[in-house]
Order: C-alpha cells, then sequence, then structure tokens
C-alpha cells in the first residue's frame, strides 16, 4: 500500500482544486504506477479529474460521506475503505489524494512515492514534510530530470513507523 504525490519544495500538492504544474513525465510515471492497479481518493480529486470521471483501467475507489459517483466504488468513511481494500492485493493499492485524503490515510501506508518539484507552486494545500518526521526514511531519489520546463526528481520514503488500521 503506497501514497503516491507530486510535491513542490515547500510540499505543496495543490491550489483552486488543481495541481500546481503540468508534468509529462510525471503523469507517464504516474500511470506506470498505477495502471491496472486500484486508486484510492478523496472527493475532490476525483472532481479535480477531467469531467469528474474516474480513471481509466483502474479500479477507482472514492471517498465521500454525501455523494455518489458512476463507475467508482464509493466508501462513506475510512472503515469502509479499509475493509474494501482487503479485496485486493496489497501492492496493488495506491492513495492518490487529496491533501485530506493522504493525511488520514498516511499512518498505514508502506512508503510514498514523491515526485519532487524543483518550484515554489503557490500551493494551498499541502503533503505533510516528510524530510522533517522522523517516521519517514528516504530510500531512494533519482537525478534531477528536466521535465516540461521543470527538475524533477523521483524519490521514495518509508514509513519505518507502519500502523494496521483499527489496531491501536
Ligand atoms: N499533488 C498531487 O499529487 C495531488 C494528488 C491529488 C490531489 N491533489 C490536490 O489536492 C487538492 C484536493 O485536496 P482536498 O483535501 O481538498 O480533497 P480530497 O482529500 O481529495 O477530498 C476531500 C473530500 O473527500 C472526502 N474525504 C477525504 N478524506 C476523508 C476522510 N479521512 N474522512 C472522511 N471523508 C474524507 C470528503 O468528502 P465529503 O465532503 O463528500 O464527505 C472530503 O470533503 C486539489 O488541489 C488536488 O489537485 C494533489
Amino acid at each position: 500500500m503506497k501514497s503516491i504525490v507530486v510535491v513542490d519544495k515547500n510540499w505543496g500538492i495543490g491550489k483552486n482544486n488543481g495541481l500546481l504544474f503540468s508534468l509529462k513525465k510525471d503523469m507517464a510515471f504516474f500511470r506506470s504506477q498505477t495502471l491496472n492497479k486500484v486508486v484510492c481518493m478523496g472527493k475532490n480529486t476525483l472532481l479535480s479529474f477531467p469531467n469528474a470521471k474516474p480513471l481509466p483501467k483502474r479500479v477507482n475507489i472514492v471517498l465521500s460521506t454525501k455523494e455518489i459517483f458512476d463507475g467508482c466504488i464509493m466508501v462513506k468513511s475510512l472503515d469502509e475503505l479499509f475493509e474494501e481494500i482487503k479485496k485486493y492485493p496489497t501492492d496493488d493499492i495506491f492513495f492518490i489524494g487529496g491533501a485530506r485524503f493522504y493525511e488520514t490515510t498516511l499512518p498505514f501506508v508502506d512508503s510514498v512515492l514523491v515526485t519532487k518539484v524543483d518550484s515554489d507552486g503557490g500551493a494551498e494545500v499541502f503533503f505533510k514534510n516528510l524530510d522533517a518526521d522522523f517516521d519517514w526514511e528516504l530510500i531512494s531519489e533519482s537525478e534531477a530530470i528536466e521535465d516540461n520546463g521543470y527538475t524533477i526528481r523521483f524519490a521514495e520514503y518509508r514509513n519505518k513507523n507502519k500502523k494496521i488500521y483499527g489496531e491501536k
């Protein structure tokens, strides 16, 4: 079970319910990681997609306490989410945002795939700064790559203190 996120130099992830940057190579990376897998998200992230449609060729699980969307498996709570994802191999499960969803599920993921963009995107919503948290360890980071005029790096952080949902 992993989160996958793209962050700016301040760990910013979004503004105006959209992404901060348009990044071709990062999009390709996201697709390669998640294709034919299970993507789990909060409602606002689904709403941020073109026409609020689920991502093709993936199982889309969406958390909302209020609404139902076509083509998605809807869950109403974290309890329901963690019950639902038991049906799939753990390695196939990706938590794809947004800010609130990442925050509440972060203790339970094995690792986070972080695309780091070396720019300030003027974000309104943020991911936790994993460099400033003892529970998280940087286990890999790529060389700098040019993507649509930005400098990016693909990194992975491991959760050293992973919690099992529902256990104290
Ligand atoms: N940089 C990236 O990699 C990345 C990835 C994804 C999203 N984003 C950005 O993140 C921003 C959206 O973040 P967000 O925090 O507003 O939205 P979000 O987490 O996608 O969705 C929030 C909504 O989902 C439901 N929800 C999510 N977590 C919940 C929880 N733990 N318990 C109960 N309900 C929960 C609630 O819906 P109800 O009100 O219906 O109950 C809540 O209002 C956008 O700017 C988006 O572009 C960035």
